[in-house]
């Protein structure tokens, strides 16, 4: 597969307001597999640590969620002027047998280069996840996070209901 083939139909899953909304400066899309030479994992790490990616192995991992078209959607924001990715955000598709055998949205790794922080990105980020998930069917997106992104999220329209429980592996 080309390494510039977007993850998923950006035809279908772009919400067309928020590809209108951004500024001319930036472009939302889905991610590639080049942009591993962009700066994705760069933009990652500004949310916690990445680890060493190389080439091969991340090409691997977007393939893997290419094949799951309806189950993956990584959104990046590209800064078209310095051809750098500036931000990012997943949503993952869970398959539940309660509510009918409905879907549930899972937010995840949201990240905004730190130089493009505070100018809408990252809420236009959210809002084309949030069309996503309805898109596909989803009743709900639901997301966790620290105390001090709560503003953040409550102007995303997402509201506090309940603790985020941990038990780590590693
Ligand atoms: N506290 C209060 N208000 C905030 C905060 C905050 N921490 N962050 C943003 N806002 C407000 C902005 O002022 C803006 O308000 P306005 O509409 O009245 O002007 C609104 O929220 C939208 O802000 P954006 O400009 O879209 O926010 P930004 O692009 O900076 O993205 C983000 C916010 C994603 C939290 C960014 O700061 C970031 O990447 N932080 C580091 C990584 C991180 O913590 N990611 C979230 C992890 S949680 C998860 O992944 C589910």
């Amino acid at each position: 597969m080309s390494e510039h083939i977007p993850m998923f139909s950006e035809q279908e899953f772009i919400c067309p307001k928020s590809a209108s909304s951004i500024a001319p400066a930036y472009k939302l899309r889905a991610l590639r597999a080049s942009d591993h030479a962009l700066g994705f994992l760069d933009v990652l790490s500004d949310l916690t640590t990445v680890g060493e990616i190389d080439m091969k192995t991340f090409t691997e991992r977007v393939n893997y969620m290419s094949e799951r078209p309806l189950e993956y959607f990584v959104l990046v924001i590209e800064n078209v002027e310095s051809g750098k990715i500036v931000g990012t955000g997943t949503l993952l598709v869970e398959r539940k047998f309660i509510h009918a055998c409905g879907l549930v949205g899972h937010i995840e790794d949201i990240a905004i280069a730190k130089t493009e922080q505070g100018k809408h990105l990252g809420i236009t980020i959210i809002n084309a996840l949030d069309f996503i998930g309805k898109k596909v069917g989803c009743y709900k997106n639901i997301l966790d996070c620290s105390p001090k992104n709560e503003p953040f999220y409550i102007k995303c329209g997402y509201s506090n209901s309940g603790y985020e429980m941990t038990k780590r592996f590693h």
